[in-house]
């Protein structure tokens, strides 16, 4: 699967979702995570991501490690998005911060 990362915390950029051929991605107030049962591997999410917040499992950093978990069960919890729509309006003030975990809403 593929999981999405601390850069997308309060940026919700969302222009990861419009090109999923699957549909993997849910929804949350301020952070989107990957369903793994749904999730193919394509990768073409990667590049859209303007914050480059979404890795292979496999290639999540260290330091990202808990984010892998977090996708699982953020996933059961959230609805679908399918459509891309308009990025959170703090995101460009939030865009280059890390550590943003203490601010994913749930
Ligand atoms: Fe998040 Fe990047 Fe998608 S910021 S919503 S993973 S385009």
């Amino acid at each position: 699967t593929h999981v999405v990362t601390d850069s997308c915390v309060l940026c919700r950029y969302t222009d990861c979702v419009d090109v999923c051929p699957v549909d993997c991605f849910r929804e949350g107030p301020n952070f989107l995570s990957i369903d793994p049962d749904e999730c193919i591997d394509c990768a073409v999410c990667v590049a859209e991501c303007p914050v480059n917040a979404i890795y292979a499992e496999e290639d999540v950093p260290a330091d990202q490690q808990h984010y892998i978990k977090l996708n699982v069960e953020l996933s059961r919890e959230w609805p679908s998005i399918t459509k891309t729509k308009a990025p959170l309006p703090e995101a460009e003030e939030w865009k280059d911060k890390t550590d943003k975990l203490q601010y994913l809403a749930r």
